[in-house]
């Protein structure tokens, strides 16, 4: 029986290899099932899963939907946008409302770091972060995880560049700690206006120059700047940005021959990387990631469920 012994998933940074492993080892055998034409199993049967998503998403909302539906679950998703977040109460209130209906899967997506942890000690049951602020989106470097495993056929010893702007990003922060948990070697490369101050402690390695900081790599992930999170200008204009980080054929030829490029969505085509690119079967995984999300959300609302259904009243780690 696979062990994965927590009550919430809110980062990646609570995970050990082994937590990881099981995960990505239960998501290879949904990735196999949502391909036939029989997807539907019992693992949430009779459960209620909340979707409370405070921040724009199309993926990772319809991802967390169909898995649970496929799953048997009672999915219900709350338009914050319509709801009384908008008349001013406070998420805890909103939160505290929605435990009274007694859920038991609250998958939640906010801007704020550290919203759905203080969220997670409020309520009765798994909480998981769909992604909060520039903190983590765990399940996204899962996703990411299953399908360099899948393309490389290992999850260690390789050289993962991460591209863009990394200051803004959860994507990159849970990646960072993913990759380097099972020992690869992580490259952050972005103007030095976009990278965080705290790159040694993800133990990663920093470039500002695309050329040097590809030379070698087995995957290319690549981020858009989110505007959304900066406050006034860090690059001088897209134009540049381009020139200088987008991903083009002439910069990705400096990674290895089959290394794979990435990118979790949305994606600004002309600004983060070459239209064409992107959507080169030969190269380009991006639509890979999004059939492995749904895989990866069944793999952890069912591990998440087990627990729920052995030990209801258990303390986690
Ligand atoms: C990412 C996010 O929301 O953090 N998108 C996603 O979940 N697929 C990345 C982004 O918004 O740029």
């Amino acid at each position: 029986m696979t062990q994965f012994s927590h009550r919430h998933l809110l980062g990646i940074e609570g995970l050990s290899k082994q937590d990881i492993t099981a995960v990505l080892d239960l998501a290879d055998q949904y990735v196999d099932q949502n391909r036939t034409a029989q997807k539907h199993s019992n693992a949430l049967k009779g459960l209620t899963q909340i979707n409370m998503f405070f921040e724009n998403s199309t993926r990772t909302q319809a991802s967390f939907e169909i898995a649970g539906k496929r799953l048997g679950a009672d999915v219900m998703n709350m338009s914050m946008q319509t709801s009384s977040v908008k008349k001013g109460e406070t998420l805890i209130d909103t939160a505290l409302t929605l435990n009274a209906m007694h859920p038991d899967l609250l998958v939640v997506r906010h801007p704020n770091s550290g919203a759905v942890n203080l969220l997670a000690e409020k309520v009765n049951c798994a909480v998981i972060n769909a992604g909060d602020g520039r903190h983590e989106h765990p399940t996204q470097a899962l996703l990411d995880a299953l399908t360099i495993r899948r393309r490389k056929g290992k999850l260690e010893r390789l050289t993962v560049a991460i591209c863009g702007d990394i200051a803004h990003s959860r994507v990159a922060r849970s990646n960072a700690i993913l990759l380097g948990r099972m020992d690869n070697r992580v490259r952050l490369i972005g103007p030095r206006t976009l990278m965080p101050g705290n790159t040694d402690t993800l133990g990663a390695e920093v470039y500002e120059d695309m050329e040097k900081g590809l030379e070698g790599c087995d995957v290319v992930m690549m981020l858009r700047l989110q505007r959304e999170r900066m406050d006034g200008g860090f690059i001088p204009s897209e134009r540049e940005y381009y020139h200088r980080w987008g991903l083009d054929p002439a910069k990705l030829s400096h990674a290895k021959d089959d290394a794979i490029v990435m990118h979790p969505g949305p994606m600004n085509r002309g600004v983060e990387i070459d239209g064409i690119l992107a959507d080169d079967i030969n190269r380009s995984v991006i639509q890979e990631q999004v059939e492995m999300g749904v895989a990866v959300r069944m793999a952890i609302m069912d591990l998440l469920a087990r627990n729920l259904r052995a030990k209801p009243e258990a303390v986690y780690a």
